[in-house]
């Protein structure tokens, strides 16, 4: 399989689009973006095949994809995918949020679906030439960012089962505002005792979009109760909190301590969760990744043991969770908003990502 991961150095073809959309239009579009809906005007683009390798690197006008019906990703859904952020510092320029940890994720993901591994190199390469060409869209909302989803998907045309032998690496870029459309100072979560996200063994540890099919009907689950999100409990005993459709999940406790559940092979490893954990360690914070029951999370959150909880990725950055509930009722966390833990950490992430706050880790990553 040697050459599933050779690196060749690849220089992208940069073909410009010829019909931009026009800056008027675009600046409407930015004042207020919402979520994954609004794109920049172009997209990256390596094609993968056996035997040849990475070849074929180019940014072109993003476009409609044409594919065989018969493509496997269409059948047997071989994909995976990244989400990263690009903030505007405050000198003007761009910087991406730790892209290295996102590209080595997606190595993760593509072994354990049995892909071709890209590059590392290439992978923040595509992402920072196309960044830095659709630089002016660029949003203009209040906490606005630039969502970058790099993704890679089966596209040999073959029914077979097995690893195929074509494959596609694109990324898109949406300018983005807030991940919830509520905007409520805390989200509600509903815990699915019906539906499990992972299972020892399986995939839930990669980023791949089988995860969030699989997710969808608890997620609808969650809305039909009135509430913004899912918790998925484990597989074995549904006992044990894992983490949400799209985020994972810390505690924290009245003696200033937190929990977030442990990496086991069935939660994603989320790097705003371990950019998180250094934070607060680093701040000299006690921080357990150590399995937390729900029937605890209950009883301490009722005598007052447990003071806050949030949830966070990319997506959503920091979230409060305000309030948890089950078909065997709910119940408040603290005073149902943001806790002043949570929101202390979420100002030490985003001033860091921002520019604002010294990165002695080395996370922030200049384009341009
Ligand atoms: N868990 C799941 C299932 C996710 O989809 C995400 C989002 O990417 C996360 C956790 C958080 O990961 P990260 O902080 O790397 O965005
Ligand atoms: C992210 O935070 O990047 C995610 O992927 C979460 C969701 C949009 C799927």
């Amino acid at each position: 399989m040697t050459d599933r991961t050779a690196t060749t150095p690849l220089s992208f073809t940069v073909h410009r689009h010829s019909q931009p959309v026009a800056s008027a239009e675009r600046a409407k579009l930015l004042a207020d973006p919402g979520f994954g809906r609004v794109f920049t005007d172009h997209m990256a683009m390596i094609r993968y095949s056996e035997g040849k390798g990475w070849h074929s690197a180019e940014i072109s006008a993003r476009k409609p994809l044409l594919l065989d019906p018969a493509s496997a990703v269409l059948h047997y859904a071989q994909e995976i995918f990244e989400g990263l952020k690009a903030y505007r510092l405050a000198d003007g320029s761009l910087a991406m949020f730790r892209p290295d940890a996102n590209a080595h994720r997606f190595q993760q993901s593509a072994r354990r679906l049995a892909m071709p591994e890209l590059p590392a190199d290439l992978f923040v390469g595509a992402i920072s030439e196309l960044v830095n060409l659709d630089r002016d869209w660029f949003p203009s909302v209040e906490g606005g960012s630039l969502y970058i989803r790099p993704f890679m998907f089966a596209n040999e045309v073959f029914l077979g089962v097995k690893p195929s032998a074509e494959y596609l690496f694109l990324v898109i870029v949406s300018p983005v505002g807030g991940y919830f459309k509520s905007g409520a100072p805390a989200v509600s979560i509903w815990v699915s005792q019906d539906y499990t996200r992972a299972a020892p063994g399986g995939t839930g540890a990669a980023k791949c979009g089988g995860n969030y099919a699989s997710s969808l009907v608890a997620q609808a689950e969650a809305s039909r109760h009135g509430c913004d999100q899912v918790v998925f409990l484990d597989a074995a005993e549904h006992r044990w909190v894992e983490e949400l459709g799209g985020m994972n999940v810390f505690l924290v406790f009245e003696d200033g301590t937190l929990q977030t559940p442990p990496l086991s092979g069935t939660i994603l490893p989320g790097i705003t969760r371990d950019s998180l954990i250094t934070l607060a360690r680093s701040e000299g914070l006690t921080v357990r990744e150590q399995p937390y029951a729900i029937d605890q999370w209950r009883a301490d959150a009722r005598s007052g043991h447990l003071t806050e909880a949030f949830a966070c990725g990319t997506a959503a950055v920091v979230t409060p969770i305000g309030r948890v509930a089950s078909p065997d009722g709910e119940f408040k966390i603290g005073a149902g908003g943001p806790g002043q833990l949570t929101s202390r950490l979420k100002q030490k992430l985003v001033d860091i990502q921002h520019g604002r706050a010294p990165d002695p880790h080395g996370w922030v990553h200049k384009i341009g």
